[in-house]
């Protein structure tokens, strides 16, 4: 990329629900890569150059689609987003949660590291950029104004596991008990983001409580709200940069 282009945002998400009015908002011209399976879409999105593309479940997809949008497209910045199961007592269906951090719930590679460390990497939890997860914190509480639902800021789960049954979510409630939320993502690209050097952030709203509910819950409010809430809340975040003036570091 040419210096002094300004480094467009990456979006994400896992599935096509919960980014696709993020797509049709894109303005008219956006082009479409096809790279490893995956669709990534640049355009200008409120104002700003952004790059979405669906991840598909699970960290493997999640990471590689991170790497690809690091190096082949250059983004400044990582914004993961879609739905988790609540696990805090504090969260409720509907309410957001912003990652300030991101731990991999079955990394397990004892006895050679501790628990949940990411092997040669020296740590488990991964911190969210602190600026970029404010100001969505600051998007999602305007978003839901008015409203019922809450905004959260604190640790994420992820694994290669939807947590459908009590037992597990129990589990992870016992094991893990400051984590908000599980998803199957947000630590894989956090994982990637971090290795890069590039800030990143996971917003997530709650679509069930992990449990033997779970499946139906999800379901449905992947097909009625995800997206709405996935758009609107970045609809904020975009219009605010553009007001503040120009929020992203050029490229080196
Ligand atoms: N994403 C949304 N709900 C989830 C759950 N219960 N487990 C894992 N990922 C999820």
């Amino acid at each position: 990329m040419k210096e002094n282009t300004i480094a467009p945002l990456g979006i994400l998400a896992a599935l096509a629900d919960e980014i696709r009015d993020l797509i049709a908002a894109l303005e008219p011209g956006a082009q479409v890569h096809r790279i490893g399976l995956r669709d990534f879409h640049q355009g200008i999105l409120h104002g700003q150059p952004c790059v979405i593309a669906l991840t598909r479940v699970g960290k493997a997809a999640a990471a590689a689609t991170t790497a690809t949008l690091l190096q082949r497209f250059g983004v400044g910045r990582v914004i993961f987003t879609g739905v988790a199961g609540g696990l805090h007592r504090d969260v409720r269906v509907g309410d957001i949660v912003i990652g300030s951090q991101a731990l991999q719930h079955d990394m397990d590679a004892r006895p050679l590291f501790a628990r949940h460390e990411l092997p040669l990497l020296g740590v488990d939890r991964l911190p969210a950029d602190p600026a970029l997860s404010e100001q969505l914190q600051a998007s999602a509480r305007r978003f839901l104004a008015g409203r019922a639902s809450r905004v959260h800021r604190g640790l994420i789960l992820t694994g290669d596991r939807f947590v459908g049954d009590a037992g597990t979510g129990h589990e992870l409630r016992e094991r893990l008990p400051d984590a908000l939320c599980v998803e199957m993502e947000g630590a894989a690209v956090a994982q990637v983001c971090h290795e890069f050097g590039v800030p990143w952030a996971v917003l997530r709203t709650i679509s069930d409580h992990a449990d033997a509910q779970a499946e139906q819950d999800f379901l449905r409010f992947l097909r009625e709200v995800a997206s709405v809430y996935s758009h609107g809340i970045l609809q904020d975040f975009l219009r605010r940069q553009v007001a503040a003036g120009d929020p992203y570091p050029m490229q080196q």
